[in-house]
């Protein structure tokens, strides 16, 4: 499949981009580099084959979108792209808004024109907002109340997602899409090419590792999480420069 992965210099982007090319698809990444790492992609690109394609842009750009969803005959849209600092989003509503929902409306118009017919879109549990104690642990039916402006934009693209295939669906249009809605995502490719590199870093999982990784909290730590913990020789697999890291 030819496919293009939004977002795809970002940190969950870039390894859905190393799997599929793993998995001999063709991969076209758009991505505006506001968070993500061009490096990244360059560190997959020697075993691509001739099969990543880099655009920078940002997926607002209609004409830019459009360019190369006819360029690369794109089958399947990943949409990653997005602005995703829950704090930041309250400060900043209108440029979430921006570049979450304006953003998702110009694509879903590339999209439309293209007849692009599968779609994945990445989603967020903070459409839940703060579930009640007898709704946790969440369930996908739980009600979806967002308390932030973040996620807010997430379960207004998932709106504008159902809008659009219901569409689709009544003109006989095919269309499938599914939004995935996850957690903290933790964890780097096994092989070291690749991992978490957000500044600032806002994930849980992360924060945790840095805290523990303070010299009056490693002595609170198990000896074998200790050891695992000590600083590295070698520079961490992450996408960035190892000052970029927080
Ligand atoms: N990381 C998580 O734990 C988590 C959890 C739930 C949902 N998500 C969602 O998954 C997606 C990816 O998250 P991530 O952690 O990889 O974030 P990330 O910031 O590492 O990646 C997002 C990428 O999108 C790019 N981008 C942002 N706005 C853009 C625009 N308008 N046009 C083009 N490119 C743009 C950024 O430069 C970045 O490379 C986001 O949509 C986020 O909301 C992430």
């Amino acid at each position: 499949m030819n496919v293009l992965v939004t977002g795809g210099a970002g940190y969950i982007g870039s390894h859905a981009v190393k799997r599929l090319l793993s998995d001999a698809h063709r991969v076209v990444v758009i991505d505006n580099l506001v968070m993500g790492h061009r490096a990244a992609l360059e560190r997959l690109t020697p075993r691509a084959e001739g099969r990543l394609a880099f655009v920078q842009g940002d997926v607002a750009d209609f004409n830019l979108v459009e360019r190369v969803l006819w360029e690369h005959k794109v089958d399947a849209v990943m949409h990653f792209a997005a602005l995703a600092a829950v704090g930041e989003s309250v400060v900043k509503p209108l440029a979430y808004y921006h570049a979450n929902v304006t953003g998702m409306e110009s694509l879903l118009r590339a999209v439309e024109k293209h007849n692009v017919t599968r779609f994945v879109f990445s989603s967020s549990c903070a459409t839940y907002g703060q579930p009640a104690d007898d709704q946790v642990p969440v369930r996908e039916s739980c009600p979806q109340q967002p308390i932030s402006p973040y996620g807010r934009t997430k379960l207004v693209n998932e709106w504008q997602l159902r809008d659009f295939a219901d569409a689709r669906r009544r003109a006989g249009k095919d269309f499938a899409f599914v939004a995935l809605r996850y957690f903290n995502v933790a964890g780097a490719d096994p092989e070291g090419l690749i991992g978490e590199d957000h500044t600032p870093e806002s994930h849980l999982v992360p924060l945790v590792i840095q805290a523990a990784r303070l010299p009056h909290a490693r002595r609170h730590l198990h000896p074998r999480l200790r050891a695992r913990l000590r600083p590295r020789r070698r520079p961490c697999p992450g996408a960035g420069p190892p000052e970029s890291r927080r």
